[in-house]
């Protein structure tokens, strides 16, 4: 019996070369794994064309659900934006992809997985690192880092050989695309002065062409994640799925960046994340409201860490659940409703509640009411000022003396 390899198909031309590649170079019969990770597109589609390509096998595995609740829950809750900006959605998705080419290895007493990435990117880094975490012992593939292909190559490959490649008119850009964003990158967009076009976005309309008027939306979470959009309870596939329809009317969610990638290079890149866009936004400003100061400070230092773990592969690391036991602890309060506003490309926070609101109108407030101590504010003053009064008095004595030697 010839070996198992369980492939990440994704019905792309690397991918549906892939297949034939590791049957003829590697002598594996390939189990073509297909991820719905919210993705638009019929995948049945795409699962029937691995078995046209020679997959011996062919899956469709719905991880919409725990993609929503095991990992977008989690880089909501720590604002994950890589290097401030990106909303890390195509990072995100890797992981609980190995964890599915790994689990189903398993079940097929296969010895190997593959991906379709290539040798610059940070796609096979979390692959890579991802399985090496979950099962040290199995071997991984990547045939598109291996072979010495052009795509003119490959297609000429995949026509030579008969595969079933994908006949939509090939697409300038590299496109990834799931609940919690749209990446783009490659062809003019490898400008950094290039200014992007509208045929880039998809999921977004020009803020020219936005409804004139804003919309409101709110959104109620408990313990930071969300659960009621508008007053309606709904599911969080759902409640993505709205706003980043929501937000795509309003244009909200477009991101262009100069980003580092893991491998060294730096590169420019396109994202749209509506959804990811308001709900980090709106999360952010609710933590704002209900944690103390020196919680919130040491917070941001761990979201930027997290959102720096997870765009580089290190979602099954220890490190990454240590992070998360600071974290959980920190929205245990983190219950409220946040109102935003929708306009011409931007979202902003416009109202916020909570039952756990630090916030104390009677110390706050410059008008009637006021509880706070104002004769307490000098004391507090002379003591937290002592050691800069010090520090001012020691400098003048000591050039005095100097002055008058
Ligand atoms: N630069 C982004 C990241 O590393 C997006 C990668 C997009 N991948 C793709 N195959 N187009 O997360």
């Amino acid at each position: 019996m010839k070996n198992l390899v369980v492939l990440a198909y994704s019905g792309g031309l690397d991918t549906s070369v892939a297949i034939k590649w590791l049957q003829d170079n590697c002598n594996f019969e390939v189990v073509a794994l297909v991820a719905d990770v919210g993705q638009p597109g019929d995948l049945e589609v795409i699962r029937k064309r691995a078995l046209a390509n020679g997959a011996k096998e062919a899956l469709l595995v719905d991880l919409k659900e725990e993609f929503v609740e095991g990992y977008i829950a989690a880089a909501l809750r720590a604002n994950a934006l890589y290097q401030g900006k990106y909303p890390v959605s195509t990072a995100l998705a890797r992981p609980l992809i190995a964890q599915a080419l790994v689990a189903h290895a398993h079940e097929y007493g296969a010895r190997a997985v593959a991906h379709g990435c290539t040798a610059k990117g940070n796609d096979q880094v979390r692959f890579d690192v991802s399985v090496a975490l979950l099962d040290p012992y199995l071997d991984i593939i990547a045939p598109a880092r291996e072979w010495k292909m052009s795509r003119e190559e490959e297609i000429e490959y995949a026509l030579r050989h008969g595969l079933d490649i994908p006949v939509t008119k090939s697409s300038p850009y590299s496109v990834d695309e799931n609940l919690w964003g749209r990446s783009i990158e490659c062809g003019l967009l490898e400008d950094p002065w290039y200014a992007p076009g509208e045929d880039v976005y998809e999921w977004t309309c020009s803020p020219k062409e936005c409804p004139a008027d804003p919309l409101y939306v709110e959104v109620v979470f408990e313990r930071g994640i969300p659960v009621q959009l508008d007053g309606v309870s709904l599911s969080r596939v759902e409640i993505l799925r709205r706003l980043n329809q929501l937000g795509g009317t309003y244009g909200v969610g477009r991101i262009d960046m100069m980003e580092d990638r893991v491998v060294g290079i730096k590169s420019r890149e396109i994202y749209e994340c509506p959804a990811a866009t308001i709900l980090i936004t709106a999360h952010a400003d609710l933590e704002s409201l209900v944690l103390p100061k020196d919680v919130l400070d040491y917070k941001r230092g761990v979201d930027y860490l997290y959102a720096d773990l997870i765009y580089s592969g290190k979602w099954f690391s220890p490190l990454k659940e240590a992070l998360d036991g600071f974290i959980s602890i920190t929205q245990e309060r983190v219950n409220g409703t946040v109102r935003l506003k929708l306009e011409c490309g931007r979202c902003v926070v416009v109202g916020r509640k909570s039952d756990y609101s630090l916030y104390d109108p009677a110390l706050a407030t410059y008008g009637k009411g006021d509880l706070f101590s104002h004769q307490s504010a000098r004391g507090f003053i002379e003591l937290y000022g002592l050691p800069m009064r010090t520090w001012a008095l020691k400098g003048d004595e000591a050039d005095e003396e100097a002055l008058g030697q």
